[in-house]
């Protein structure tokens, strides 16, 4: 979604007063977006964790605290966020990739849910904590995403305990007195269809059937936002009535067994709240198109060189300049260090804003030094529309004196 003009003075207020390259959190827009999901789902005993990957800016995490979501955390670093920012335990589900005893015994020590999607931790838990509480992730077998590379069920996927095996898992669990009081599921992510959820939630609705002390049905994040222009919009109403149709026959099935639906999204809170702020500073014929060289690149938004993916850009400092096509580039030594190719944008001159937007969602999170620039600012609008400055951009001495430091560190060790 394109910022507005009045959302474009803003912006340009924002860049002339706290530099570029920098990322911008609407609060406003991560409301919105909570209250159409909580609308869309008033009929269904749900709740609503927030996937901090997304975006673990404090100021979008306490934002959504407020708004009364819980936490999907995957590390021991999301989870000292959450409990830090006070999101209460019985509120965190924990889902760790590879975790080490460590860290499982840490989100036991903490309180929290955790997701399991092996066997054989779902064995090491067992020992170690007979008698607990545990939530399985699943994979039924089939995932979907915008990209291959965000598929996260499936056969070629690394995750959850295959449908095939849940009759293992339930053996494990009872040898060690464990209760599965949930069953978890991540398809994938950036959907904008409803059809796979249909047919995941079907699957996780029969595997409830196996483990009766599962109250807990999580269908993971995944719902997409519209990031080209005119793509049209995840179905809300269609999704909360595919929950509904479920629950309803799952009540005529199993009456008195009461579950509630829990969702994790993080793209869908946050994409469209945020936009990276860059300078074009360097403009170059070459081969008959133009190239935009920007103050920002692929350290500090990913997704078009990972993913190929689109993000719309908007010249705030030019917005009613004559239309023309450019391919806007970043600073970093790679080919795979674009924003957009063969985009029309008002005309671009050297000193102007550009807002890459709907970079609210796995930019920032994504970000790294590599080339050694250091990561951008951040400035979070509260929801009466006043920014605040959140995070100040290192300089490059700052950058290397930490590195060094680090260094110091180890040799006085
Ligand atoms: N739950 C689990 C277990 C997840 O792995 C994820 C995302 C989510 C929830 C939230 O998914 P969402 O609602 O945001 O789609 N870097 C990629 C996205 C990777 C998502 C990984 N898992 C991108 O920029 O498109």
């Amino acid at each position: 979604m394109l910022p507005q003009d009045r959302q474009q003075g803003e912006l340009l207020a924002i860049a002339r007063a706290y530099g570029t390259p920098t990322y911008v959190y609407d609060g406003r827009v991560v409301k919105r977006q909570v209250q159409a999901l909580k609308a869309a789902l008033r009929d269904v005993p749900s709740f609503l964790l927030y996937a901090l990957k997304a975006n673990s800016s404090p100021a979008v995490v306490k934002l959504l605290r407020d708004l009364s979501l819980g936490a999907d955390v995957v590390s021991p670093g999301e989870l000292a966020l959450a409990r830090r920012l006070d999101f209460s335990p019985e509120r965190i589900v924990f889902s760790a990739n590879n975790m080490t005893d460590e860290e499982m015994l840490h989100a036991v020590r903490e309180g929290v849910l955790l997701n399991i999607g092996e066997l054989t931790r779902l064995e090491k838990f067992g020992r170690q904590c007979p008698g607990a509480g545990v939530s399985l992730r699943i994979n039924p077998e089939f995932g979907a995403g915008h990209h291959e590379y965000v598929v996260t069920a499936g056969q070629r996927s690394k995750f959850g305990i295959p449908v095939a095996d849940l009759e293992k898992a339930r053996a494990v669990a009872a040898e060690h007195g464990l209760r599965v009081v949930g069953l978890h599921q991540h398809i994938g992510s950036g959907n904008l269809q409803v059809q796979p959820y249909v047919d995941a939630i079907r699957v996780l609705f029969e595997k409830a059937e196996d483990f009766p002390e599962a109250t807990v049905l999580n269908m993971g994040g995944g719902i997409g936002v519209s990031y080209r222009p005119q793509e049209p919009s995840f179905d809300l109403d269609q999704l909360a009535r595919v929950l509904r149709e479920n629950l309803n026959g799952f009540a005529e099935r199993f009456p008195g067994r009461k579950v509630q639906i829990w969702l994790e999204p993080g793209r869908f809170l946050t994409a469209e709240c945020g936009v990276l702020l860059v300078e074009a500073n360097t403009l170059k014929k070459s081969f008959g198109q133009t190239f935009v060289g920007t103050n920002s690149g692929m350290s500090q938004l990913i997704r078009p060189a990972i993913y190929g993916a689109y993000h719309g850009v908007v010249n705030v400092s030019n917005p009613n300049g004559a239309a023309d096509r450019y391919n806007i580039v970043g600073n970093i030594c790679e080919s795979s260090d674009f924003f957009a190719h063969d985009r029309e944008v008002s005309e671009i001159r050297e000193g102007d804003i550009l807002a890459i937007c709907d970079a609210g969602a796995y930019g920032m999170a994504m970000a790294s030094e590599y080339n050694l620039r250091p990561l951008p600012s951040e400035v979070f609008i509260d929801l009466d529309g006043r920014p605040h400055l959140e995070r100040v951009r290192e300089t490059p001495d700052e950058l290397v004196d930490r590195m060094l430091t680090g260094r110091r560190k180890l040799d006085s060790n």
